[in-house]
């Protein structure tokens, strides 16, 4: 079950990889046998995992540069080509949060957000693929997201409108590289990191695992599918593999003991009214029928089981 899968030869770019799921990404990629490109606005971070990744027998460099613009992932892809030859997986997953509830949120936090994850995925997922293109043999895109970007979360407008950009991404552009056998997917991960692990409900526990390097508790890793950035990793290995040459245009959530199949938005129901709807006509059938099972939106609040209340 735990057989690596192999991935000699291959070179794989993975934005934000100084720390946290990024680092493991780029370790779990270099112990299967893919050359790394390190990317992190963070120099000593991005040397750090570069050692790491040195130590335990793989292969790395690294290029430090904050994610957005065209120019940083034409970079990073001209770095995976100077230095190991070609391209055939690039990982999107740099990113910084700026909470704030609407009313109070700023331009400036707006931008930010928008353009690390979107612009960020955007620009990079398009250097890769014009390199892909060039190359001829197909590729990988591998695209993070978040539960946020599916079901919305309180005070992250900014964080929520980028990552439900990045899975419609992903969809837009497993039809758009078919052809050029590139597949795309979204992965929706959860992990206890620098981003998370100030939650509330998790943080005690978060803490309590840190110090003692026991497990987080079974309900947290199952019910709330929240473990270690390590327990993300595989999902990205199988992606960059063959083994998922089939796979593409998928938003797949994984996180402590789950791994996940999130479904794509569709039309729910549907009711028609012969030359259109008056707005008494939708408020009687809204009322009736097309509303009277609202979908569910925001992430459930984490059920602490009451033996640890
Ligand atoms: N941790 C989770 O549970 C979780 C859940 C859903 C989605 N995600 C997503 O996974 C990704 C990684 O999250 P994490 O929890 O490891 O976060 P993290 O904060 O621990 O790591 C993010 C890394 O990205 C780097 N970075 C930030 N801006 C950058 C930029 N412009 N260019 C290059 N590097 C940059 C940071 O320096 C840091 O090393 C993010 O896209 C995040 O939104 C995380």
């Amino acid at each position: 079950m735990n057989t690596v899968m192999d991935l000699s030869g291959k070179v794989a770019v993975v934005t934000g990889s100084g720390r946290g799921l990024g680092l493991a990404y780029a370790k779990a990629l270099a112990h299967a046998g893919a050359c790394v490109v390190i990317n992190d606005v963070d120099d000593d971070a991005a040397k750090d995992a570069v050692r790491q990744i040195a130590e335990a027998g793989g292969t790395a460099t690294s290029l430090v540069a904050a994610v957005g613009p065209a120019h940083v992932a034409d970079a990073l892809v001209t770095k995976a080509v100077d230095e190991f030859g070609r391209l055939d997986i690039m990982v999107t997953n740099a990113g910084i949060l700026r909470d704030g509830v609407l009313w109070k949120m700023s331009d400036e936090s707006f931008d930010e957000v928008i353009d690390v994850h979107l612009r960020g995925t955007f620009t990079c997922a398009r250097a890769a693929a014009n390199r892909f293109r060039e190359q001829g043999d197909g590729g990988r895109l591998i695209l993070i997201s978040s539960p946020a970007g599916q079901l919305g979360n309180f005070g992250q407008s900014n964080y929520a409108a980028a990552k439900a950009g990045i899975v419609a991404m992903a969809r837009t552009w497993a039809m758009e590289l078919a052809r050029a056998n590139v597949t795309v997917n979204a992965v929706i991960p959860v992990a206890a990191t620098e981003m998370t692990k100030t939650l509330p409900a998790f943080a005690p526990f978060i803490a309590a695992s840190e110090s003692t390097g026991a497990p987080l508790p079974g309900w947290i890793r199952r019910d709330e599918a929240l473990g270690t950035v390590e327990d993300v990793a595989p999902l990205i290995v199988f992606l960059a593999s063959e083994k998922s040459a089939d796979v593409t245009g998928q938003a797949i959530g994984i996180g402590g003991d789950q791994l996940a199949l999130w479904s794509h938005p569709k039309v729910k129901i549907a009711v028609y009214s012969d030359g259109g709807w008056t707005a008494a006509d939708i408020a009687a059938a809204w009322a009736a029928e097309v509303g009277a099972e609202p979908e569910p939106f925001g992430i459930p609040s984490p059920q602490v089981p009451e033996a640890h209340v």
